[in-house]
């Protein structure tokens, strides 16, 4: 789970590989490095930003036009500037960036100790340059050659990109299980990242390599590919699809911010072209052609991690209430070590922002192994995750680069909203007046959120008044279940305050030892759903003192009159009312730990694509 970039060509590659560094920082951000090959290969790294790697190296020489260069989130070691990436061989003739894990390290770590190599650093990547180098010295192999032979002796995943002081015009790269784009420069040049965000401003052509892709990068060259099993492969390139100006923050303090103001435009863009309230129609062309499968199926699993766990949940929801199909979701990282019971009845839906989680991929290997449908519900295109499904349906949020996970969360609800109302109407699950005020109250839900984002100054001064608290609870009842958790969730990982989210009828059964004055307690009552019982809950709050922050229909009186502070959101049916209730929590999270002076766009020990286990 690191970023890597490398640059060959003609420019400066310096300024290219730190600019590069900087867009994939929410990537890992606790050491960077950069290696740059002349006749040899000047290295620097740091603990800590890629800022601190830039004053590291200010009055340093970083010339040159060929470099490698990578942000770190530390698996093997403590980040500090000796784990830190490039790693050179003992020659330091090589010189290695790595994204991944090295699973079988340790035995080829031995195997080189014992022909006396020695280590510098505590990292599976080392073991891998010096893998290369005893390869290439024993076979007088090409640089290629080497990285090639070595990757065939490798257990793990990887994304690499190598430079030898032996071939100085060159930059090998490969890649399994972690991603790797080559984007192809219109001078002859090449730029290769872990995503397209460093690539973009130079180029809009690029090739995703594809698991066990190998290539050789030379200047005013064709791009020259083999899988490691040598066979060579034709490059088939790809247009991108991304605008420089959604990697800005355009104007706003912090990415997580810019990304929940974004939210009328990333849900209006995840339903574009699939729903048409004057036709009385969803359509999901990605899907199209398994609507039958899907529709035989005998359940729906969903397998997700942290936020987009979340939107599973409403997803069972919203597949069970629609299209009464019956549905389990589960955590990626459980469901591949308990040897799940599944069948080709099954259909398998992956939900990831990212589409790197490795255990959601590993999730989706074990299913296809056994036989299931698999579909993907993925932001990034063309990402691991969309590639191993048989065929999925893009949320189209645009990228999202703050750490916590917030415009991808509702996009991925809008998705398996438009699903679960296609199947239900497939099935004729739905009674056609239902079917029809749900599409028309689903395109009219960007226009709402819009609404909801206008709370945002009252939700400031709730975050002033709750930021030193040291707990929270957030309570939810039926769908609104789900975006409990998911504000709790939130809260944690930004503002490292804890906090749990419950069902609000579970709280009787043990949480509610937890509250005294002390205690902050936001819940989820609007109009729509268990609105009684949630009442109810909320005196059991007051009758113990809890300080009460509701999230509530527009215009009600009831909970206002109960509770210490209302947030108002617009009405709505009650299947759509996590679109807008979450956004108040995402902007509570968001302010508490601005004022608490956490960053909030890479909280501590967390990255944005966790691609290890
Ligand atoms: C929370 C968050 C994480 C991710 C999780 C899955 O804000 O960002 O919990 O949701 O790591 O990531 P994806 O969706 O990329 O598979």
């Amino acid at each position: 789970m690191c970023g890597i970039v490398a640059y060959i060509g003609h420019k400066e590659a310096y300024p290219i590989l730190i600019k590069g560094l900087q867009r994939l920082e929410y990537r890992g951000y606790d050491s960077a490095g950069v290696a740059l090959l002349n006749e040899k290969i000047n290295l620097f790294k740091t603990k800590g930003k890629v800022s601190e790697l830039v004053s590291h190296t200010a009055h340093k020489d970083t010339q040159g036009t060929i470099g490698i260069a990578h942000t770190r989130w530390a698996t093997h070691g403590e980040p500090n500037s000796t784990n830190a990436h490039p790693h050179f061989s003992e020659s330091e003739n090589i010189a290695i960036i790595h994204n991944g894990i090295i699973e079988n390290y340790e035995s080829i770590r031995e195997f080189l100790l014992q022909k006396g190599y020695k280590f510098r650093s505590e990292t599976d990547t080392e073991v891998l340059v010096q893998l290369i180098e005893d390869v290439k010295k024993e076979g007088n192999y090409s640089l290629f050659e080497s990285v090639r032979i070595a990757l065939n002796q490798v257990v793990g995943a990887y994304a690499i990109a190598v430079i030898s002081t032996d071939e100085p015009d060159k930059v090998v790269v490969a890649r399994k299980g972690s991603p790797l784009v080559v984007g192809i420069g219109s001078e002859g040049d090449f730029y290769v990242a872990s995503d397209a965000a460093p690539i973009v401003e130079y180029t809009k052509s690029v090739y995703y390599l594809d698991d066990e892709d190998i290539a050789c990068l030379k200047a005013n060259e064709k791009l020259h590919l083999k899988t490691i099993k040598n066979e060579v492969k034709d490059p088939l390139t790809e247009e991108l699809d991304l605008n420089i100006d959604a990697l800005e923050k355009g104007g706003f303090e912090h990415f997580m911010l810019k990304e929940i103001h974004e939210q009328p435009d990333s849900i209006l863009d995840s339903m574009r072209g699939r729903i048409s309230a004057k036709d009385n129609t969803v359509k999901l062309g990605g899907v199209e052609d398994y609507e039958k499968h899907i529709l035989d199926a005998h359940r729906i699993i969903m397998v997700a991690c942290g936020t987009s766990w979340h939107a599973g949940l409403v997803g069972e929801y919203l597949f069970e209430e629609l299209a009464r199909i019956p549905v389990e979701v589960e955590y990626g990282s459980e469901f591949r070590y308990r040897n799940p019971i599944i069948t080709n009845d099954d259909v398998v839906i992956a939900i990831s922002q990212s589409g790197e989680t490795a255990d959601t991929l590993a999730a989706i290997d074990l299913a296809k192994r056994k036989g299931a449908l698999l579909l993907g519900i993925c932001n990034v295109v063309g990402s691991s995750i969309a590639r191993a499904t048989h065929a999925g349906v893009y949320t189209h949020a645009g990228p999202e680069i703050g750490v916590a996970s917030t415009k991808a969360f509702t996009a991925q609800v809008t998705v398996l909203t438009l699903i679960a109302l296609r199947l239900g109407f497939l099935k004729k699950t739905i009674e056609e007046p239902v079917y029809h005020s749900l599409i028309k109250e689903l395109e009219d839900i960007p226009n709402k959120v819009e609404e909801v984002l206008k709370t945002e100054k009252l939700i400031k001064e709730i975050a002033a008044k709750f930021k030193d608290a040291r707990n929270f609870l957030y309570l939810g009842r039926g769908i609104n279940f789900p975006v409990a958790l998911e504000g709790a969730l939130k809260l944690k990982e930004i503002s490292y305050i804890h906090a749990e989210g419950y069902p609000a009828a579970e709280m009787k059964h043990g949480p509610i030892a937890l509250i005294d004055e002390n205690m902050p307690i936001v819940v989820i009552a609007t109009k729509e759903g268990n609105y009684e019982k949630i009442v109810s809950n909320i005196q059991e709050i007051k009758a113990r003192k809890g300080a009460v922050i509701a999230v509530v229909s527009k215009g009600d009186t009831t909970v206002a009159a109960m509770a210490d502070y209302v947030i108002e959101i617009p009405k709505t049916e009650e299947l759509l009312v996590p679109l807008l209730a979450t956004i108040p929590l995402q902007l509570l999270s968001y302010h508490i730990a601005v004022m608490r002076g956490c960053n909030v766009d890479m909280p501590r020990n967390l990255a944005k694509s966790v691609t290890v286990e």
